[in-house]
Formats: C-alpha cells, sequence, structure tokens
C-alpha cells in the first residue's frame, strides 16, 4: 500500500497488518489491525506523526521514497508498536528531531536507547509550526501508557490520536465505512486496554470537548470523518455507573457448573436482568473484556481442581483484577467433587474490584433442588441491587 492523500498535504502512511491474530501475546486480534503514521506537509517544514511496529519498517521505508526530507518525528507514544521504527527513521532522516513530552522522552531513551540530542520536549498545549499549518499537542494520559499526547491540527481540524479511539481493525478503506463493525473493535479495544484508567480518561475527553474536530485520525484501525459517534461511545464506556448486565465466565468439566450457569442465567433473565455468558474453555477474552466494561455484577462459574478454582476462572479472574471494571457486585457458583476452597482462593485474587461478595452457591457434585433454590435467591439479590442503585438499560 502506499502512502494516501487524507486531505491537501496530510498523508496516511503505515502498514496494515492483515495477519496479525495476537497483540502483546494476549490480546485476540480478528480482524488484524493497521499501524498507522501520518505525514504532514507544512509550507516550511514536514512532520511525521508516529511510525510502525518494527516488523513493518519495509512498507514504511517504502512510502517515504520521494520525501527529501523530514523535519519533525512526533511520537505520541513511546509504545513500539508506534515507535520501534523512529531509529531507522533517524538513520535515514538524520536532520530530524523527535517531537515529544518529557515523559514520552524518558521511555523512548529507555526502550529504543536514543539519544537525548534528538529530541525536542514539548509541554501541555505547545504548539509547532509547519509553516501554514500548526500543530498543537495535548497530554492525554492513560490511553494508554502515561506519557500519551494527541496532537491537533489546527487549519484542518484534525486531531491525530494514536490509541485513543483506536481500533484493531485491518481494511483497505481508509475512512469508516462500517460503523458497526468500528464500533465493535473500538469497544474492545477499549475494554482489554484502557478500562482501568476510565476516570482519565473521562477527563481526557473534557479536555478535548472545547475543540472543533472535522476528523480522528487514530494510529489503529480507519480515519473517523464523522467523529462524533465514537467520542460518545468513549463517554459511555468511560461513566462509572454500569448497566444492568450480569456478566459469566465460566468453566465446567463434567457439566454440574454449567447446569448452575443456565438455572442462574434463566433466573436472571425472568427477573430483567440480561445475562452474559463466556465459557472460559472456548471464549475470546476480548469479548470478555468487552462486556466488562459495561457489567454491574460479575458471577465466576468454576469447579474445584485440586482444592482451588479451575485455573481458567483463575486466569479469568486476574484479568478482571487487572482491568478493574465498574461492576459493584461478585459472587461465586459451582460444584465440587470433595472439598476445596475455591471461594477463597478466588477472592484473594480480586483485590483491586471494589465490589460487594454476594452470598456464593456451591454444591457437593451434581446440583440438586436446594442448590437451584439458593440460585434463585442469587438472582433475586441481584436483581434489587441492581434496581436499587439505578444501574443503566443494557445495551
Ligand atoms: Fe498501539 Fe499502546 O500502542
Amino acid at each position: 500500500m502506499q502512502r494516501r492523500l487524507i486531505k491537501k498535504n496530510i498523508y496516511w502512511l503505515g502498514a496494515i497488518d492483515w495477519d496479525r491474530r495476537l497483540f502483546d501475546s494476549l490480546v485476540p486480534l480478528p480482524d488484524g489491525t493497521s499501524y498507522n503514521a501520518y505525514l504532514i506537509e507544512g509550507s516550511e517544514k514536514t512532520a511525521l506523526l508516529d511510525a510502525v511496529d518494527p516488523a513493518m519498517l519495509d512498507l514504511l521505508m517504502k512510502q517515504l521514497d520521494g520525501i527529501a526530507g523530514i523535519d519533525y518525528i512526533i511520537s505520541q507514544h513511546a509504545e513500539q508498536d508506534h515507535s520501534g521504527t523512529i531509529p531507522q527513521l533517524l538513520a535515514r532522516y538524520p536532520q530530524a528531531k523527535v517531537v515529544t513530552n518529557a515523559k514520552a522522552k524518558a521511555l523512548l531513551m529507555d526502550h529504543l536507547h536514543l539519544a537525548e540530542e534528538v529530541f525536542i520536549s514539548v509541554t501541555d498545549g505547545e504548539a509547532l509550526s509547519l509553516g501554514d499549518k500548526t500543530l498543537r499537542f495535548i497530554h492525554t494520559p492513560w490511553v494508554h501508557w502515561p506519557e500519551t499526547m494527541v496532537t491537533y491540527l489546527e487549519e484542518d481540524q484534525i486531531l491525530f490520536s494514536c490509541d485513543f479511539f483506536g481500533a484493531h481493525i485491518a481494511s483497505s478503506d481508509l475512512f469508516v465505512t462500517d460503523q458497526g463493525r468500528v464500533y465493535e473493535a473500538a469497544k474492545r479495544y477499549f475494554g482489554e486496554i484502557m478500562l482501568p484508567f476510565r476516570a482519565i480518561i473521562a477527563k481526557n475527553l473534557e479536555k478535548l470537548a472545547y475543540l472543533p474536530i472535522q476528523m480522528i485520525a487514530p494510529s489503529h484501525g480507519q480515519i473517523y470523518n464523522q467523529p462524533s459517534w465514537i467520542v460518545a461511545a468513549y463517554r459511555d464506556w468511560a461513566l462509572q455507573v454500569p448497566h444492568n448486565l450480569v456478566v459469566i465466565p465460566f468453566v465446567s468439566m463434567h457439566g454440574s457448573t454449567r447446569m448452575m450457569v443456565d438455572q442462574l442465567t434463566q433466573n436472571l433473565t425472568e427477573q430483567g436482568v440480561t445475562v452474559e455468558l463466556f465459557n472460559l474453555a472456548v471464549t475470546d477474552i476480548g469479548k470478555l473484556a468487552m462486556s466488562l466494561i459495561d457489567a454491574g455484577t460479575i458471577v465466576v462459574g468454576t469447579p474445584t481442581v485440586l482444592a482451588g478454582p479451575h485455573p481458567l476462572a483463575a486466569h479469568a479472574a486476574f484479568l478482571a483484577n487487572a482491568l478493574r471494571p465498574k461492576a459493584q457486585f461478585l459472587s461465586v457458583i459451582g460444584s465440587y467433587g470433595w472439598g476445596g476452597k475455591a471461594v477463597e482462593t478466588l477472592a484473594g485474587m480480586v483485590g483491586n474490584l471494589k465490589v460487594e461478595v454476594l452470598e456464593p452457591v456451591l454444591c457437593k457434585g451434581m446440583p440438586n433442588k436446594d442448590t437451584f433454590a439458593a440460585l434463585g435467591q442469587l438472582a433475586n439479590t441481584i436483581a434489587q441491587k441492581h434496581k436499587e442503585q439505578g444501574f443503566r438499560a443494557y445495551p
């Protein structure tokens, strides 16, 4: 793919990674991804915004053929999928300066061993003139590292946002064409890496609210040429009040825990509570992360394995603890063979969650009528709590 014109003297460059199926050796990428860089040619200076993943260096280098000089390489985020090819860019354009903020500069020196003299540090709100185009840098921490910033091109009203508003999608379409598909990918991305920072993200959104924005150009996925809906979606995801939704990540070995999960789902549905199930033996953890954005209650379903929770349930608990979702209630249900401490172990793994723990429902062997009655009671309690807390309708 050659560089592509977005507006006069503004180009998309980068790499569409159709094949990648895992990020950070953890996050599933069902639709691939892209690493977007942008070239802005002012009347006096030329800037390149961000770079690409080192695996895609050759593509970026070919796209720069014919570009005689780059004055500034703007680094909005030090993570290597956007910064990892800066050393090679500096080798090709030795006169270029890396423009970034102080925190990012320190990280780039650590991660890429860049020399201090290649940097120009910019403060929050500072502007850089390219002649007839002005770049204004706005610090937006935790989207998704502490040093992240965005860049506003004033004359064209384009916000270059790096991970902020990004979506892991590989597409030959430069601009968003399928809003539903991008909404899902962007929500997945928010759930996977930004959920713990939602309070700061809400502040970042307010910080940008005064800007007239015609276009948002992220560093993953397509460009938003009608950006208001993705900003509204971020506002919704960042809200602290959850939805009337119970998320049940579960695993079952011989079917008993599955029977309990199904019964609880039935009872909750009858009470008007939406339920989303994730069978951890087969689930896509990105889908689970998306649901955790909205959940009011999390119920972990686990059998007991060697006196503790099933390792897949422990993995889900670890993930939820790291993502710190806004859920306010938590419970555990499951079947055990002869005994164990599955509940105590799981409870000890979710110290980051600010939740009220509801009475677990455990049974020895196959669930019986007492088990089902206890599950009915748990469903009643959850439905009542959701009403009392005024959780929002889902979706
Ligand atoms: Fe796309 Fe946080 O890097």
